[in-house]
């Protein structure tokens, strides 16, 4: 929507949207469409510096994702939701971006340090991944970018990387528009081990589209207050993840309920499982429904996507002519529309 702010979301396709990314951002994006030009990009070149990536799940995970922000709620009349590599500027301006980026600053980057600590051979991509997710949000020139914690460093760093080409090219004013952080309520969203923030690479993970059974079978043996020995020992609802929880899936009423019955021992931690098993699958009963009308329907799927490259495109080739005529790059001739219709020559 023109006059709105403009903001860029990446998520990466690592294959299962789960409980903690629906809570943490994707409900976030959803409603931010109301107020914000979105632009929410499937950031599966990112993906391939990731511990999940495997080529042939890559295209599979990749529109599933996309099934799952749309059964969320993502609207692809209001926002433009796309494929990143299938708008080929963000590897064009992160080569760009390279030009002006630190090493130094790449190297202090708390999860390059992470990652790269345990590999005996570091891939440059790893490296080099915030300079693309500088590229994604400035190809739009967009204003905000919702983060979570784990990103306030790389979107830092993109506002670093923004100011030194300014400097550079901009001619002393802000061709590229410094992108401003848009932090939301931080929910850490724990996982079934009550440890870790909820996340695949943990293996703790409830998935939106998990089954009511599915719900069951990973809520039954997930992690309580380790006081409740048994039955009859009474709960600290404030240190168990499981409570928690239900301040999420289940009504005022039944959270308050659950309180009482757990410091009172009148429930066991089963029963009070079993009550949010069920406000959970209720609560994500749409999505799921959703989500399979979607899954019914690849083509539509691939359809919306293409759309919303061609929108983001047009966005992303605005400022690529501005960043190679800054950057005093030849005009790349006009494409040679006649060739389209030409038969290959060399057949297999
Ligand atoms: N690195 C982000 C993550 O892992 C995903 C991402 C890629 C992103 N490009 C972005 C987020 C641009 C915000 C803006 O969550």
């Amino acid at each position: 929507m023109p006059g709105m702010p403009r903001i860029f979301s990446g998520v990466q396709p690592t294959g299962e949207l789960h409980i903690g990314n629906w809570l943490g951002a994707v409900r976030n994006l959803v409603h931010l469409q109301d107020t914000y030009e979105s632009l929410i990009c499937i950031v599966d070149l990112h993906a391939i510096t990731g511990a999940f990536y495997e080529p042939a799940q890559h295209a599979g995970r990749t529109r599933d994702l996309a099934i799952g922000l749309l059964a969320s709620g993502i609207d692809p009349d209001r926002a433009t939701l796309f494929v990143q590599s299938h708008v080929p500027a963000h590897s064009e301006l992160m080569w760009l971006l390279n030009a002006v980026t630190p090493v130094g600053e790449l190297e202090r980057m708390t999860q390059y340090k992470d990652k790269s600590a345990h590999l005996e051979s570091i891939p440059a991509g790893l490296l080099n991944y915030p300079i693309l997710m500088a590229a994604d949000i400035l190809l739009y020139r967009a204003d905000l970018v919702p983060v979570g914690e784990d990103q306030v460093q790389h979107l830092e760093l993109a506002r670093e990387v923004t100011r030194r080409w300014n400097a550079a090219y901009g001619a002393g004013s802000a061709v590229l528009p410094e992108p401003q952080p848009l932090l939301t309520e931080a929910k850490r969203i724990i996982g079934l081990d009550g440890e870790a923030k909820m996340s695949k690479s943990k293996g703790n993970t409830i998935g939106i589209l998990d089954s009511p059974e599915a719900i069951w079978q990973k809520l039954r043996p997930a992690k309580t207050d380790p006081a409740r020995v048994t039955r009859k020992d009474p709960g600290r609802p404030e240190v168990c993840n499981i409570f928690d929880l239900h301040k999420y899936f289940s009504p005022p009423e039944t959270v308050e309920q659950v309180a009482v019955n757990c410091r009172g021992a009148l429930w066991g931690c089963l029963d009070c499982k079993r009550v949010l098993a069920d406000n959970m699958a209720a609560t994500l009963a749409p999505i799921r429904e959703r989500a399979a009308v979607l899954a019914e329907a690849p083509g539509r799927v691939d359809e919306i996507l293409a759309e919303g490259a061609e929108r983001a495109g047009a966005i992303a080739r605005e400022t690529m002519a501005t960043v190679h005529d800054r950057m005093g790059f030849l005009r790349a001739p006009a494409p040679p529309v006649q060739r389209r219709n030409v038969e290959p020559t060399a057949g297999p």
